[in-house]
């Protein structure tokens, strides 16, 4: 298992380029909206969010009257004491073809068994880091955090702003356990075709369980900060945005399987393209009414 995924992540590290082939996309309106940071992500998972990322700031989340004290300090300004946090490709392929696990050890420094998920200086991709105009998501991977490579586990953290919005998406190689440790959370799950649909408010402390593969999505509720805690029985659980992957399809693809011509027109394809919001998106209409948040 372990080894699989090892050779598969390496793999796709040398594929490069060739990364951007899962899309399938031949428009290459699609792969220049979205596969250019597709590309520079697929390292640390196959799909995370497609639009180039916006950087989460309490300013740029429009006025509402909360304070984002939960929230970690804008990365736009990276202070000048940040350290490379960026993990390095040769140590990942190291970790992975010691023979047992004195050996990674032996690789890891003292300072590589910790991992700050509130920490200033990540702000990429490539750090673990997936951020939009809503809040941010800081994921600790065996790609991000070479420290967990071989230990079959990782976690990721969720920064929601007031109504910050976690949007539809799987996780194609793990279930999740959803803990809420700040605010509330509403959660909506589809596990497969013919499971019921669940929905369900978490409070602070509460947790759930998002089946491995089940499409779903979380949001903040309230116009205060929320933040969960998602963790994962794989090293590299993967993540797909439910929208970014749909509309990355061919246009005639998209527009059969909504309908045909008479719901759906090519334009407007190209359209509900060009608004897919970078995750973590700002929010719902109902609770950015309610905050008195502006939608764009
Ligand atoms: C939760 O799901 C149920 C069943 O699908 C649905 O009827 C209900 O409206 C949902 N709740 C909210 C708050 O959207
Ligand atoms: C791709 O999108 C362009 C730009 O909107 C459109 O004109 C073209 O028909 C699309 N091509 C395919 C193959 O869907």
């Amino acid at each position: 298992m372990y080894t699989q995924t090892s050779i598969l992540s390496m793999a796709l590290l040398l594929a490069g380029s060739a990364i951007a082939a899962p899309y399938g996309a031949s428009n290459t309106t699609i792969k220049s909206t979205l596969a250019t940071s597709t590309i520079t992500a697929s390292r640390t998972t196959l799909l995370t969010s497609t639009t180039p990322a916006a950087t989460y700031t309490p300013a740029n989340h429009a006025a509402s009257s909360s304070s984002s004290a939960v929230l970690p300090a804008s990365s736009s300004t990276p202070p000048t004491t940040c350290s490379s946090t960026t993990p390095n490709p040769s140590l990942f392929a190291q970790l992975t073809l010691a023979p047992n696990s004195v050996e990674r050890m032996a690789l890891l420094s003292d300072n590589d068994f910790v991992f700050n998920f509130a920490d200033p200086c990540k702000t990429t991709s490539a750090q673990g880091v997936t951020a939009g105009l809503g809040g941010k998501i800081v994921r600790a991977d065996h790609a991000t955090f070479p420290a967990l490579v071989a230990q079959g586990g990782s976690v990721a953290i969720g920064f929601l702003g007031p109504c910050g919005f976690n949007t539809p998406h799987v996780h194609p190689r793990a279930a999740e356990l959803n803990l809420v440790i700040e605010g509330r959370l509403f959660a909506s799950v589809t596990a497969e075709n013919g499971a019921r649909h669940l929905n369900h408010t978490l409070n602070k402390w509460e947790m759930t369980v998002f089946p491995q593969g089940a499409v779903h999505t979380e949001f903040n509720p309230d116009c205060t900060d929320s933040v969960f805690v998602a963790s994962f029985p794989s090293e590299d659980p993967g993540v797909g945005q439910i929208a970014q992957e749909f509309f990355g399809l061919e246009n005639e693809i998209v527009k059969g399987s909504v309908g045909g011509e008479t719901a759906v027109d090519g334009r407007d394809i190209d359209m509900f393209r060009s608004k897919i919001p970078a995750n973590v998106a700002k929010g719902v209409d109902s609770c950015l009414a309610k905050c008195g948040i502006a939608k764009r």
